[in-house]
């Protein structure tokens, strides 16, 4: 089979190919130099160059046939204006290659990078990305170290094949990158459960790429908060995100103070407002806010979140100077914002552009074994001390954690929580059968009880009716909510004390806590 030929497109060099004396074989000159290398012999050079350039052109087609006697120099006079004008050179090179009789079966072609203007090496290099000039790039380097003492002139040559090496191994790169980004928002554990999976590389996706608003959903525990985080910290490595995460649960936001820790107030607005304050959303600027449990804003604040979002302004408490803020939203929810008239439409329309929902673990089972090696890792960096199952524990805690039946209410909260137990009552760092049977009835009573849902937890002793659990588990949270018995009165018997002179709803309250062994102070 014959040999294809090398043909090789190159400007005249007018700085770098210049030399009229004999220094000029000291010298590196990118268009002789490349027909000098011992394993690229160049069959035919294609010189396009400037008519005023003819004197150069003669020497350097001389010193050519003198390094290398078999190259063929076909010289490619053109008419050019400006050599730094683009579009100029653009249909100058168009034009020649939809003219040349490119032979690709017979030649290999190289467009030689090093030499001509800049504007000239772009284009080249369009030709060739664009396939007009179907072949390699080739670019020529001075010499370097001793190989430059032996041959002065002949300096370095690198092909590149924008089809191959290039850009696969930067496509490579992106790929690597990419899993990386992956691995570090499932926290280096080894996931396998498919649709986490799914919704991993599309938030990496929406991570790295937009600043829309983010809606993770998902039962408490299913890891929201430790997701919003990480997004960030994927976020601030890779694009060097300026302001801070800045999270806040608006379930613990009640009355007055909401208004003013969102969107920060005036010194003065009201009593106790001694300075001025920021608030979180101005606090994010530049940055993430995480809003965990969104669910739980009032009314007034999704309306000023939504303008906040909407035009990137909005007012402090006692201020009537618009203050701006551009920040990522992240929201986190565990209920349905769609149910029920709390949620306004519109806040929740602009918030639902990337809405990821977090199965529960007992939609996991196949992650929980990867999980179980990741806490116990965890555990021994925490506490400085290893902590190991034995065989039969092992296989039996993994039994029950991936049975249908086990519930895992709390999600990784719980398998967290277990964990930790197990590995703190381990005696010398090993877990056995006797301290993985105490954790399953330990977990089994807390989601009998009812788990962490309703928000009771350890609080009530014993079985009681979910009858009256729901309706307690209610009370409870008002409570919570309230600086006094009082206040949780007028909030639970709101309809009723209308028609009364002397409404005595703490009272009831008080007493309806009491069938359940409960006091306002202790909640
Ligand atoms: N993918 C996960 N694997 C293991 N543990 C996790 C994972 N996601 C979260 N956790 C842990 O579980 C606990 C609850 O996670 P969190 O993000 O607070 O849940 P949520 O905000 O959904 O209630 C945290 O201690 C967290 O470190
Ligand atoms: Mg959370």
């Amino acid at each position: 089979m014959n040999q294809k030929k090398n043909v090789v497109f190159s400007f005249l060099g007018t700085n770098l190919d210049r030399g009229f004396d004999e220094r000029r074989w000291e010298k590196w000159r990118p268009t002789v130099s490349l027909c000098q290398q011992e394993e690229f012999l160049v069959d035919r050079m294609e010189l396009i160059y400037q008519e005023n350039f003819a004197t150069l052109v003669e020497r350097v087609v001389g010193d050519v046939r003198q390094v290398s006697p078999e190259t063929e120099v076909v010289e490619r006079v053109v008419k050019i204006r400006d050599p730094w004008d683009f579009q100029e050179m653009y249909e100058l090179l168009a034009d020649l290659c939809r003219d040349y009789p490119f032979e690709p079966e017979k030649e290999n072609y190289y467009a030689h990078m090093t030499t001509g203007t800049h504007v000239a090496q772009i284009c080249l290099f369009l030709m060739v990305e664009a396939r007009f000039l179907p072949g390699k790039l080739v670019q020529t380097g001075p010499p370097r170290g001793r190989v430059a003492q032996k041959y002065p002139g002949s300096g370095e040559v690198e092909v590149i094949d924008l089809d191959l090496s290039k850009y696969d191994r930067l496509a490579t790169r992106f790929a690597k990158e990419q899993v990386e980004a992956r691995d570090f928002l499932r926290s280096g554990i080894a996931t396998k459960n498919v649709a986490f999976n799914q919704l991993i590389e599309e938030l990496e996706v929406v991570a790295l790429r937009s600043t829309a608003p983010v809606l993770l959903t998902g039962p408490t525990g299913a890891g929201k908060s430790q997701l919003a985080r990480r997004v960030y910290e994927l976020r601030e490595s890779r694009t060097s995100m300026e302001g801070e995460f800045v999270e806040i649960n608006c379930a613990t936001l009640r009355g007055d103070t909401a208004m003013s820790t969102l969107f920060g107030h005036k010194k003065g607005a009201f009593t106790g407002a001694a300075s001025d304050r920021p608030g979180v959303l101005r606090q994010a600027h530049k940055g993430i806010l995480f809003l965990d449990e969104i669910g739980e804003l009032g009314m007034d604040e999704q309306a000023m979140l939504l303008r906040a979002l909407e035009e990137g302004t909005f007012m402090p408490v006692g201020s009537d100077v618009p203050v701006k803020s551009q920040f990522q939203l992240i929201a986190g929810t565990n209920r349905d914002l769609r149910m029920g008239d709390e949620f306004r439409e519109d806040l929740f329309a602009r918030i639902n552009t990337w809405t990821f929902e977090l199965p529960g673990l007992k939609d996991r089972r196949e992650d929980i074994a990867p999980n179980l090696d990741y806490e116990l890792e965890k555990f021994a960096e925490r506490e400085g001390n290893a902590v190991t199952f034995n065989k039969e524990a092992r296989e039996r805690f993994l039994k029950f954690a991936e049975d249908a039946g086990t519930e895992w209410r709390g999600n990784f909260r719980d398998l967290n929580a277990a964990m930790v137990r197990m590995g703190t009552l381990a005696p010398q760092g090993r877990i056995r059968a006797e301290q993985v049977e105490k954790e399953m009835g330990r977990l089994t009573r807390s989601w009998e009880r009812g788990g962490d849902d309703d928000g009771l937890g350890d609080l009530v002793e014993g079985e009681i009716d979910s009858f009256d659990r729901v309706q307690l588990a209610h009370v409870v949270k008002v409570c919570r909510e309230s600086k006094s018995l009082s206040e949780a009165g007028r909030k639970l018997f709101a309809e009723s004390r209308k028609k009364k002179a002397n409404p005595n709803d703490s009272d009831r309250v008080r007493k309806f806590l009491g069938k359940f062994g409960l006091s306002f102070g202790e909640l």
